[in-house]
């Protein structure tokens, strides 16, 4: 397969690409092949037309602006603002065409989830796995605050995050720590408290990838071979793979990424089914829809699926010819009559609405940094062959106070698996053995690995374009030793030979395990955790059992995107205590060492299970391997990943979903239920939909005048541009007034439809949110250790036993975290359920359904440590008893 390394430097990319280029013929018409088969009843329907964005009442201020500015758009200039003027053309990952004679600069786009991507002076925050392992909804949204302060700081228009997408379906999966955790439930509230941080910022928060982006390896479409598809029913799309983008469509997201796969066949980035029926028309969403880079595979199927903008603006492959599937094609698709007017003026609108919708009209700052060179000047256009020279880096620092709130995410993350005899935390005066690479930053530099891509030294985040630049790292050894009096560092992960310890001496090992995206290898990992599997790296499992066959005493902290199989060392006697401290970013010395010397209780839990053996998960849950053609990626397990699974097939793991211990103890009591909105067994009739603005506009295939390149402009080689050659522009026209019919796809209609009875604007039937029950109880530091800590009281449902739909035995609705509560005080806390999080998908009835019965909310500290429970039926509660897992 081949693999396109965006980071190298452009000189070198485009002299591979040009050697691609002699092996392919690329055409920017982008002719389609027919689908490759996936297995039978897996089904993208068509979904036509797009829906016009611009009928919620929270963006009718934002769409009448936009309405008003895009009516006096030339059709050039519409299809200048919905795409990428191509890859490398920049300063930033992603820069749009402008409609500067109406006041709409370029947007710039960029990566990624944890902090500001390839640029200087900026915070390198805890990754989203690490976010979700906080279980702390202020800090979520704290985090995302910060995030969106830099963003704006630097410029940029778009934040590419947060990511929802990969879910964590695979343990394997390479990406699953851009988000925050193997369920929908905490990926949503994490994404939608992301997003909310960010876009209170002005900036736009770009949700990604949508969706079903499970495995890392054979994701792209390329010239050789289409990109895998992953193949889900219905159900299983909206109980958990939509889920956690109904969330952020609720929260406001201003975009969505598609993914780099299919879905059920058909590529997401000119998916009816998933951007026109379920995105647009089930969750009302009424921003812009992008491809994720390169992705971009049609131009009109893509523009009728309800695309709005392809990004970085180039053909699959990039920079050689300057091709693109839009821009100047998009421009000639509207004159031909291939693609209506009314697609691309409500394209325009979805992203002229957004920009208004931010505040980004009024003074927003102008992009200060550069993707492309760390230089004070470079070329404006690095990729094209010729290029006038301008200041690129401005060097704006944008880091505030922002390591606070990093510090306190890495830190409320810090999951306490093990403990046995309280044994943390420990004396400064404790003579401490620290072996393991990752104790001390990378000593060839911390950000020497282009996006990360190797791990050597701290691990403190995967790689890819989910990577950020380190500004420092806090390294856990050099913490340590400002901390304790007697610290020895062993910097390997090959046990050294030591003198003998004394019985009281403590061991501390540093484990690790990475992962990432597909466009780089690392240690013969291809994105995805293909070659090291869920063992720590740098034999790091043999370097705890040595560490515990000659100490008495060895804590194991463990760095890792996700779940490690621990079993060959976890249950030793000498091994006291496990932390996993996730990916912390730049905060990683502190934030542990207060935690391992009592400064601070550890409050962080599981953001998914750790189980005894890979083999306890579904085999259809492994990395797909390659295959001729389209690798099918078939979800037979349905809904049934990580705890669902586990607890169904009455697996137990090592450490379960939620697990976190503290040094308090805390107890559960006082428990009551409260019915707030009685449920029927189908929502209320959801609101009707009203006309958008958008369709106000003029759908009159415009004279072929609107696209001439300017007279006398001065175009720059392989820059994407939306203008055409008189003569063509004419021709297309000309086409477009003859009366001939593209072959428009079936079920292909241009009548606006009322909406699913399932939809609603921002996520769907608003009445899916109405809180059908509240759960309160009291949450007291029973006082045992005497330690000030946080609780993190989880409610999961369990459906009534006799419901016609299978459900998971428990499944996790809501959760909270209290303030540090000192030894013997307490703090009430109340959990919502809501229509939605007491319904199941009802795959005949297109529709969210409430199964009668009786529901039982289970209320615990973890998945499976649930000891209060509440019934809907009796309205009580009971505490102290013992859960169902
Ligand atoms: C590809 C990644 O999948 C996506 O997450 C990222 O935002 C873009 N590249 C841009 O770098």
């Amino acid at each position: 397969m081949v693999t396109l390394d965006f980071a190298a430097p452009p000189g070198l990319r485009a002299l591979s690409l040009l050697f691609l280029s002699c092996l392919i013929n690329t055409s920017s018409a982008g002719v389609l092949q027919p689908r490759d088969d996936v297995p039978a009843g897996y089904v993208s329907a068509p979904y036509y037309p797009a829906p016009h964005g611009g009928w919620a009442d929270d963006w009718a201020e934002a769409y009448s602006k936009a309405v008003d500015l895009v009516g006096q758009m030339t059709l050039a200039e519409k299809t200048n603002i919905s795409s990428g003027v191509g890859f490398f053309m920049g300063p930033c990952v992603g820069n749009t065409g402008s409609a500067l004679r109406l006041g709409i600069p370029q947007l710039c786009l960029q990566d990624g989830p944890l902090g500001v991507r390839t640029t200087d002076n900026v915070t390198a925050f805890p990754a989203g796995i690490t976010t979700g392992a906080t279980w702390n909804k202020d800090l979520m949204y704290e985090r995302g605050v910060a995030l969106g302060q830099e963003f704006k700081g630097k410029g940029a228009n778009f934040y590419l995050g947060p990511s929802v997408g990969a879910l964590g379906r695979k343990p394997r999966g390479g990406r699953n720590w851009e988000g925050f955790g193997s369920d929908p439930v905490l990926q949503g509230i994490a994404g939608a408290q992301t997003i909310k941080g960010v876009q209170e910022q002005g900036v736009i928060a770009t949700l990604k990838h949508l969706t079903a982006n499970e495995q890392e390896m054979y994701r792209m479409y390329n010239v050789f071979q289409p990109g895998y598809s992953s193949n889900l029913d219905d159900r299983t799309m909206h109980e958990l793979y939509l889920w956690p983008f109904a969330e952020g469509v609720r929260a406001g997201t201003g975009a969505v990424m598609t993914s780099y796969n299919a879905i059920n066949g058909s590529a997401t980035s000119q998916n009816a089914y998933l951007i026109n029926g379920l995105l647009k028309d089930e969750l009302g969403f009424q921003g812009i829809v992008m491809t994720d880079w390169l992705a971009h595979i049609s131009g009109v199927p893509s523009a009728l699926a309800g695309l709005d903008m392809n990004m970085p603006g180039d053909t699959m492959i990039p920079i050689i010819f300057g091709t693109s599937y839009w821009m100047y094609e998009l421009t000639r698709s509207a004159l031909n009559g291939s693609v209506p007017m009314d697609r691309i003026n409500d394209m325009a609108t979805r992203i002229v609405a957004t920009w208004y919708k931010m505040g980004q009209d009024k003074d927003y700052p102008r992009p200060n940094f550069s993707s492309n060179t760390r230089d004070r000047e470079g070329p404006c256009y690095p990729s094209a062959l010729i290029s006038p020279t301008c200041v690129v880096n401005q060097y704006v620092n944008v880091q505030a106070d922002h390591k606070v709130v990093a510090k306190q995410v890495a830190q409320e993350a810090i999951t306490l698996l093990k403990n046995n005899g309280s044994f943390l935390p420990i004396s400064t005066s404790a003579h401490l053995s620290v072996f393991g690479t990752d104790a001390q930053a990378d000593s060839q530099g911390i950000n020497s690995c282009t996006d990360k891509s190797c791990n050597r030294g701290l691990l403190g985040m995967g790689w890819g374009s989910g990577s950020a630049d380190y500004p420092y790292i806090d390294d856990p050894i050099s913490s340590l030793k400002r901390k304790a009096s007697n610290v020895t560092y062993y910097n390997t992960d090959s046990f050294p030979s030591v003198p003998a310890p004394g019985k009281d001496d403590v061991a501390i090992v540093f484990i690790t395990s990475d992962s990432g995206e597909n466009s780089y290898t690392v240690e013969n990992n291809h994105g995805d955790r293909d070659s090291s599997g869920l063992a720590a790296w740098h034999n790091g499992d043999t370097l705890v059992q040595k560490a515990a066959a000659k100490y008495s005493n060895v804590i194991v902290v463990v760095h890792t995107v996700g779940p490690i199989v621990m079993e060959s060392w976890v249950n030793l006697p000498s091994v006291k205590a496990v932390l996993v401290a996730h990916l912390p970013g730049q905060e990683a010395g502190d934030s542990l060492t207060e935690v391992l010397f009592g400064e601070v209780s550890p409050s962080g839990h599981l953001p998914y299970s750790i189980p005894v053996s890979e083999d306890d998960y579904p085999a259809s849950t492994d990395i797909i391997t390659f295959a001729l053609g389209q690798a099918q990626d078939t979800y037979t397990e349905g809904i049934y990943i990580d705890y669902r699974h586990l607890n169904k097939a009455g697996v137990k793991p090592r450490f379960a979903f939620g697990h976190g211990l503290s040094y308090a103890s805390f107890e559960l009591s006082d428990a009551s239920i409260a019915s707030v909105t009685e449920l029927s067994m189908v929502p209320p009739a959801r609101p009707a939909k009203p006309t958008s603005p958008v369709a106000s506009l003029n759908t009159t295939i415009p004279a072929a005048s609107e696209a001439y390149y300017p007279s006398g402009f001065n175009r720059i080689w392989r820059y994407l541009y939306s203008w055409m050659d008189q003569g063509d522009a004419d021709k297309a026209y000309a086409v477009g007034q003859s009366g001939t019919e593209y072959a428009y796809p079936a079920g292909y209609s241009e009548e606006q439809k009322p909406g699913p009875t399932a939809g609603g604007p921002n996520g769907g039937n608003p009445a899916l949110w109405d809180v059908a029950y509240t759960v309160s109880l009291t949450v007291t530091n029973s006082g045992a250790g005497n330690f000030s800590a946080k609780a993190v009281p989880q409610a999961y449902v369990q459906f009534p036993a006799d419901s016609p739909y299978d459900t998971p035995p428990i499944q996790l609705r809501d959760f909270a975290k209290t303030e540090a509560l000192a030894p013997g005080a307490s703090a009430t806390v109340t959990l919502s359920l809501t229509r939605k999080d007491l319904s199941v998908w009802d795959t005949e009835l297109q529709n969210w359904v409430v199964p009668p019965g009786e529901y039982k909310i289970w209320v615990g500290q973890a998945s499976d440590d649930l000891t209060v429970v509440c019934s809907t039926e009796t309205g009580s509660c009971e505490a102290g008893v013992e859960g169902p897992v």
